[in-house]
């Protein structure tokens, strides 16, 4: 059965068997592979690009590099602050793609080493599903005891508008952009639209963000929104909120993009970052029979689709579009086809983390989605950073908020501030395990930390507030 490991070309061609074929080297897919090859299975990894996908080469990765880039900018401008005497002289484009470049390929060597060292098959070439466990490659098939459905997702646009790389960007072109623009219009105040505006803002542009919804990463708390909103317009960015887009005219020297009751925004480039959609057309899903709704695979809590031995794992799956989840997915059903009876992937405890300066972080229930289940049995508190030692160190504002059933345990954790992405672990194992305000308080939380302002939060709503005043 094993066929070996290796990098396969698909161009031989008959049959080759493993007992998981893994059809996307995303996330969701090469997790899934170098589980099920730690557990002792034959897998074949079916691959078009790079291993490490969407995340790795054009998302998570290179995005939060530039983020960061962003960051030590910003402290150059207001190093003053801090009694340090340095000044921006200007962000040299070639330079951070360097960076972010080398931050990329260093982790893709990694993963191409650790995919090697599991042994596992590497396909590379054009995958599609041509029967209830066959992917076929360049005219190879390759057929698996299971097949693992994990394409991902590509930058989706609007009707009528067209994305040419040039003067409208998806994220992707966004990525290499070879000078800093003088100015942006910025479709879409979601998590990529935010982020972006975050860091242009920072090497100096004139930002402007356009979201259809009433407020910007509209899926977070209202109250993080509010905060962030506030953070962005303290920095200059300029956001239109309940603004839904018309119409783009690019222009010799820029774009003039229309919104719906008439005005215009000029700039030099708009982005486009509407959502991302699945990558499933033409892979032959719907000729074998997998259920799909609107473009994306249907599954069970177990990640089965409807056709039996078949998995669907990562932003193909309804449901947060998150690396993270993506992991997850693919080291569960590993796991379940090696028989080990995982348990399945709770959603609700999955961390959210947007890395706009300042950070927008949170985990379970918003305070609205917490009323709409427990009615009026929910109450929440709201720590503010101005007490916490570290977020004053760091010039930074923004607060701890917590949603807790009355009397029973904390549904939700809303984070606002600077680096409050690396709080996330401690809200999500305790709304995870259901924890208590009571049960957190007697924690120690060190000392100064922000994460302090997590272990404050639960004091107080503990009944027993400690840097809080009477
Ligand atoms: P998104 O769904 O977060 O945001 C898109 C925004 O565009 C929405 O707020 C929507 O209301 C707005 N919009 C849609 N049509 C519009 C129109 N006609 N006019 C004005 N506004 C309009 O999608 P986004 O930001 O493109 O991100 C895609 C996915 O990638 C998300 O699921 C996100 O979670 C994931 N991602 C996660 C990151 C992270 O975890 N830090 C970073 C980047 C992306």
């Amino acid at each position: 059965m094993p066929d070996g490991s290796g990098t396969a070309t698909g161009s031989d061609r008959g049959a080759r068997e493993f007992d998981v074929v893994v059809l996307g080297a995303g996330s969701g897919g090469y997790a899934c592979a170098l589980r099920a090859a730690q557990l002792g299975l034959s897998v074949a990894l079916v691959e078009k690009d790079k291993l490490g996908g969407t995340c790795l080469h054009v998302g998570c990765i290179p995005t939060k590099a530039l983020l960061h880039a962003a960051e030590v900018a910003d402290s150059a401008r207001h190093a003053e602050r801090f009694g340090v005497r340095a000044s921006l002289e200007g962000v040299d484009m070639a330079g951070v793609n360097a960076y972010q470049d080398g931050v990329v390929s260093r982790l893709f060597k990694g993963l191409e080493g650790l995919v090697r060292s599991r042994g596992i098959t590497v396909v590379e070439g054009h995958g599609r599903l041509v029967g209830p466990r066959t992917v076929e490659v360049d005219g190879t098939a390759y057929v698996g005891r299971h097949v693992v459905l994990a394409s991902g997702s590509r930058s989706r646009s609007l009707p009528g508008l067209e994305v040419d790389g040039t003067r409208v960007l998806s994220s992707e072109h966004a990525l290499h952009l070879d000078r800093v623009p003088e100015s942006v219009v910025v479709l879409g105040g979601g998590v990529i639209g935010v982020e972006f505006a975050s860091v242009w803002r920072s090497f100096g542009a004139e930002v402007t963000i356009l979201e259809a919804l009433p407020h910007l990463v509209p899926a977070e708390d209202e109250q993080s929104s509010r905060a962030l909103e506030r953070a962005f317009r303290k920095r200059g960015i300029r956001f239109h909120t309940g603004t839904r887009f018309e119409s783009v005219k690019v222009t010799g020297s820029g774009v003039v993009v229309t919104v719906e009751g008439g005005a215009t925004h000029e700039a030099d480039l708009l982005l486009v970052a509407v959502g991302r959609g699945p990558v499933t057309d033409g892979l032959g899903y719907d000729e074998q029979g997998v259920a799909m709704d609107r473009g994306f695979v249907t599954t069970d809590e177990r990640c089965r689709t409807s056709v039996s031995g078949v998995y669907a794992v990562g932003d193909i799956v309804p449901g947060l579009q998150l690396a993270h989840r993506g992991f997850a997915q693919g080291v569960f059903v590993a796991e379940d086809i090696a028989g080990l009876e995982p348990r399945p992937v709770a959603e609700s405890s999955i961390p959210r983390v947007t890395y706009s300066e300042p950070e927008v972080a949170s985990v379970g229930l918003t305070e609205a989605q917490a009323r709409e289940q427990h009615g009026d049995a929910v109450s929440s508190l709201t720590y503010d950073l101005g007490g916490n030692g570290k977020s004053q160190i760091l010039g930074t504002q923004g607060f701890v908020k917590l949603v807790r059933v009355e009397d029973g345990p904390v549904v939700g954790v809303h984070l606002v501030g600077s680096r409050v992405g690396e709080l996330v672990g401690e809200a999500q194992l305790i709304v995870g395990w259901e924890a208590h305000p009571e049960d957190v308080a007697p924690f120690v939380h060190a000392h100064p930390t922000q994460d302090e302002a997590l272990g404050e939060a639960h004091l107080a709503l503990a009944g027993k507030p400690l840097h809080a005043h009477a």
